[in-house]
């Protein structure tokens, strides 16, 4: 029986989300210390299965699966028509550390494992875009309307300047090393539905939505700026106030807040909701003199469930 495994790492925007979805850049970063994990083994019959123990699904077929994962069946479906292999039976068992709903990409990061594995196990090989392609299906169903920025950072693995719809761009880290403190509220919050009310609230009022998109996106493209000339002080600054930015849009809430105001107030140049909002998780950006672990034990005791690190220096992924 042949084996194979596909992977995949989780993300966090540094900053421009939900503009991003309206054509501005956005900075992504991958979170290679958390991951999804596709098994992937051939079987005598024609079917696809699936067991997703994360989920509590054991040996679903697309018709049994719940909505979350029956797009992964699809997808792995889409995966054996790319390839003419319709009738190659296959069992996928799906494992994930990325928390689910907190804007860490657990989506994207379940359907690019998905795509590497059915891959794998059909011995064919598709570059990190056409990854990104197949695996924009099931975020689709996942998200509605995503911009596929999540796709593309997981599928590089590597920091990108992301703009829907044009050639990915990596970024560029010179002079220093920048450190991440991510902190999860534990509130799991569903990107679609969040990205469809900033969708209602801009059609109600275009002119100051718009507006709202086209700072972040500005900040962006500055904080691009920032990270290749090595000036942490600055990004710290450009971060708060994206994070101003996306409480005016609505999408904040008053766990985030608490960690964002946590952070800043015990040694972080700058922080920020991540993602969609609404739940999910903060990034802080740790200064050269901040301690660590005074900053962790902080934001625990502001309502973290957990608090993880990662660090931007341009290092070729593992
Ligand atoms: C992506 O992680 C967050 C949003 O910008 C949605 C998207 O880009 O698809 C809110």
């Amino acid at each position: 029986m042949t084996t194979a495994v596909g992977e995949a790492p989780g993300k966090i925007l540094l900053v421009g989300e939900h503009a991003v979805v309206y054509g501005h850049p956005a900075i992504a970063i991958p979170l290679r210390g958390i991951r999804a994990r596709a098994e992937v083994a051939f079987h005598r019959d024609s079917a696809i299965r699936m067991t997703a123990p994360d989920l509590g699904e054991f040996d679903v077929s697309m018709e049994q699966a719940s909505p979350r994962l029956s797009p992964l069946l699809g997808l792995a479906e889409s995966v054996r028509r790319y390839f003419g292999e319709e009738s190659q039976g296959l069992r996928i068992h799906l494992e994930s550390t990325i928390p689910i709903g907190r804007g860490m990409g657990s989506g994207a990061a379940a359907a690019i494992a998905t795509v590497r594995g059915v891959c794998a196990a059909l011995g064919r090989r598709l570059d990190a875009m056409q990854v990104a392609e197949l695996a924009m299906e099931s975020e689709k169903v996942f998200h509605g309307n995503p911009s596929g920025v999540d796709t593309a950072v997981v599928a590089r693995n590597e920091p990108i300047y992301f703009v829907k719809r044009k050639p990915i761009r990596g970024i560029e880290v010179k002079r220093s090393e920048f450190r991440f403190v991510i902190a999860d509220t534990g509130i799991e919050s569903p990107t679609a539905d969040v990205v469809e009310d900033v969708r209602i609230a801009r059609d109600a009022d275009r002119a100051r939505y718009d507006s709202f998109f086209w700072e972040l996106g500005s900040m962006a493209s500055v904080a691009r700026e920032m990270i290749r000339t090595g000036s942490p002080e600055e990004l710290g600054l450009c971060m708060n106030h994206a994070h101003a930015v996306l409480q005016n849009i609505g999408v904040s809430c008053a766990e985030l807040d608490h960690l964002v105001a946590a952070a800043v107030e015990h040694g972080a140049l700058g922080a920020k909701l991540s993602g969609a909002g609404r739940g999910g998780a903060v990034i802080a950006l740790v200064g050269a003199k901040a301690d660590p672990e005074a900053l962790d034990s902080a934001l625990r005791l502001a309502g973290a469930q957990s608090v993880f690190t990662t660090v931007l220096n341009g290092a070729p992924a593992p």
